[in-house]
């Protein structure tokens, strides 16, 4: 099954080529993908020469080949993991029971909106950065964004293949719309909000991919236990190429809190305006970039009480972050409890634990951002210097869900909006601080040998090879 047809117009492990009607229809919406990429990919670079890695197969070890390719030229395929034999329902009511292999009637429209929300955020983030390159710190990072965004190509590829192959007319609609939207475009903007904000600079890309697409690691996870098992096996190996992206932003914060705090140890200098005067990132400004990335990342999960999220996990349909490590799959006893805030004072509340679902995966979310947090954190520490970067309470700037409406501290405290508007500018950026961090990326790095001064050369290059490798061949 995980043998990969490769010489097809598309590459693929489900056969394709048996299904004449679903080729023809996906051969049709192939020529529209390349005009939006070309149109809303990667500005200035779809000539070069990148070294890639391209999905062959979806074997756990050499699943992926590592060459030059021009972008537009990527081999965007569509590719299942294996399917894992009598796969039962992994939660909810039918547990136990066997999976669906196509839509049952009574849950096309939801199954259908689940997979155009998650299809509809992998072309956004490219459009959000598609004129990073123009500013790039070094050659390395250079191709590390252009991998993430040909894998965000493939990941709509993906959602596309399940609306075409099973959702019939609405399903080849709904593939068109995918392509029609346009990041932070006001008449037709991206469905989720994090997806229509402005990625304009490296230090919010490496957030962007930290902790935006570590929602859609959590995301994908809670899908990958889906009864639908097409979604769960498209998911599934979805989140292999994830997991690069996460390493992107990850390595990029650390290699820019590394460069900050071992300079300000070097020349001995604390205040912010000397920080900024040796031309780094100061660690506060890392603070506030990380409160924005990680609450706009957090609202991504939807509401703390959700109905939508209990019918979901009653019908299987999405279960939670690896479901099997949960000993009840039913989760029908169990509550979870809640701080709210009625007219200023604090009340403790317990709900149904399937109507806190979105929050159970939120928790998990947060759990593995504070590992990435502790990394950086001891980087610092490391580096002689006393600065933690931290998270912010989940209750801070949140604009979906129960603490959406009122006004907390990055602590968590209730406050109200005069003080909140009075504090704004010391927990989120400022205009001037993006202004700042802009100054600092006004010229690209093309030149394979070297590191723009904000951020730190990366410990090592890509599959073996060097750092300082021609990873995209620009001629400028
Ligand atoms: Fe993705
Ligand atoms: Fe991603």
């Amino acid at each position: 099954m995980s043998q990969v047809i490769n010489d097809d117009k598309i590459p693929n492990n489900v056969h394709l080529a048996d299904d004449k009607k679903l080729q023809r229809a996906l051969e049709a919406w192939q020529p529209n993908y390349i005009n939006w990429w070309k149109e809303m990919g990667p500005v200035g670079f779809q000539e070069d020469d990148v070294y890639l890695r391209t999905a062959i197969s979806v074997e756990s070890d050499g699943w992926a080949n590592f060459d030059y390719v021009k972008m537009p030229d990527y081999r965007w395929g569509i590719f299942l993991a294996d399917p894992v034999k009598d796969r039962t329902i992994a939660c909810g009511d039918d547990y136990g029971k066997p999976v669906w292999q196509q839509v049952p009637g009574e849950h096309r429209n939801t199954l259908r909106r689940l997979i155009v929300t998650q299809g509809d955020t992998e072309p956004a983030s490219v459009e959000q950065q598609r004129l990073l390159g123009q500013t790039c710190p070094s050659v390395y990072d250079l191709r590390n964004l252009f991998q993430v965004n040909v894998e965000e190509g493939r990941h709509l590829w993906a959602m596309v293949f399940l609306l075409h192959s099973h959702f019939g007319r609405d399903g080849r609609e709904e593939a068109e719309a995918l392509l029609e939207r346009r990041s932070g475009d006001a008449n037709k903007p991206r469905l989720l909000g994090a997806f229509n904000e402005p990625c304009t600079d490296w230090l919010s890309f490496f957030m962007f991919t930290f902790f935006t697409d570590r929602d859609g690691k959590y995301q994908l996870l809670a899908l990958a236990e889906s009864a639908f098992d097409p979604l769960s096996r498209t998911t599934r190996f979805m989140l292999t190429e994830e997991a690069h992206h996460m390493f992107v932003g990850e390595t990029g914060v650390l290699r820019v809190v590394d460069r900050t705090s071992s300079q300000m140890k070097a020349h001995n200098v604390e205040d912010l305006d000397k920080v900024r005067a040796l031309g780094l990132i100061d660690l506060p400004t890392m603070q506030k970039y990380l409160n924005l990335w990680f609450t706009l990342s957090l609202d991504l999960f939807g509401g703390e009480i959700s109905s939508n999220a209990a019918s979901y996990f009653a019908s299987g349909i999405k279960g939670r972050a690896k479901e099997a490590s949960h000993e009840d799959h039913i989760a029908l006893n169990g509550t979870y409890g809640f701080d709210q805030f009625k007219d200023g004072k604090k009340v403790h509340e317990d709900v149904p634990l399937r109507n806190a679902m979105n929050e159970v995966l939120r928790d998990e979310y947060v759990e593995d951002c504070q590992r990435g947090v502790d990394k950086w954190n001891r980087t610092i520490a490391a580096n002689g210097i006393q600065f933690q970067l931290k998270l912010p309470s989940r209750r801070f700037h949140r604009h979906v869900g129960i603490y959406s409406g009122m006004c907390f501290d990055t602590d968590g405290n209730p406050i109200d909006a005069a003080t909140f508007a009075a504090k704004q500018d010391a927990w989120l950026p400022t205009d001037a601080d993006k202004a700042y961090v802009k100054s600092l990326q006004q010229k690209p790095v093309y030149d394979p040998k070297q590191m723009a001064n904000w951020i730190g050369a990366p410990k090592q290059g890509i599959k073996g090879r060097p750092v300082d490798f021609e990873y995209v061949r620009h001629e400028v």
